[in-house]
């Protein structure tokens, strides 16, 4: 959505854990900037789950695959996301739908964040067939247990997940040590 002068500016959020940022994530977010003016990525500052990466590691991530578009702006929420979506002005939310095995969680999601906001709208937009299959969770398994994640994560995040695992491993060998 180009805005016309006058016209103000149209917002989505694009909210999620992001533990870690995906290529399908980023894919997202590429879709997602062709069609609004500015796209919030809305880093869930969830105190519940023992996330790989911490919240600023995350931030820093997405900043770094982003820099130098000012369309993409790197936010981090808690509390309701409608709440937050109202404060940024946001017209939309985004999420990604990769399968059918996402519909059920997402329309749920959907339709609970417009009783409480009737105005915000949930935008779902399909990554590249080649994303379908990718998950954060999935990668973060994967790359643990040996197995190649190449292209299927920014080359940042390749390189902070094998800077974590180092620091894993050499914290592991320390307590083994005492
Ligand atoms: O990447 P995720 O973990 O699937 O993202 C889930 C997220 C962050 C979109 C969802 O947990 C969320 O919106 N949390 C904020 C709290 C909230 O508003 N809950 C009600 C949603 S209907």
């Amino acid at each position: 959505m180009s805005s016309t002068p006058g016209a103000s500016s149209h917002v989505a959020v694009f909210p999620g854990s992001f533990d870690p940022l995906t290529s399908g994530h980023v894919d997202i977010i590429e879709r997602g900037c062709a069609i609004f003016d500015r796209v919030i990525v809305a880093v869930l500052i969830n105190q519940d789950k023992t996330p790989l990466f911490t919240v600023q590691e995350r931030v820093a991530m997405i900043k770094d695959v982003f820099q130098g578009r000012p369309n993409v702006e790197v936010d981090t929420f808690d509390g309701l996301l409608v709440e937050y979506a109202r404060r940024k002005r946001a017209h939309a939310l985004i999420r990604g739908l990769r399968a059918v095995s996402d519909f059920e969680y997402e329309f749920q999601m959907a339709l609970m964040n417009r009783r409480l906001n009737h105005d915000l709208e949930t935008v779902f937009l399909m990554p590249a067939e080649q994303f379908t299959y990718t998950s954060s969770r999935l990668i973060k398994e994967v790359f643990k247990l040996g197995g190649e994640v190449g292209g299927l994560v920014p080359s940042v995040v390749e390189e902070r997940l094998r800077q974590k695992q180092a620091t894993q491993r050499d914290r592991l060998a320390g307590a083994r040590q005492i």
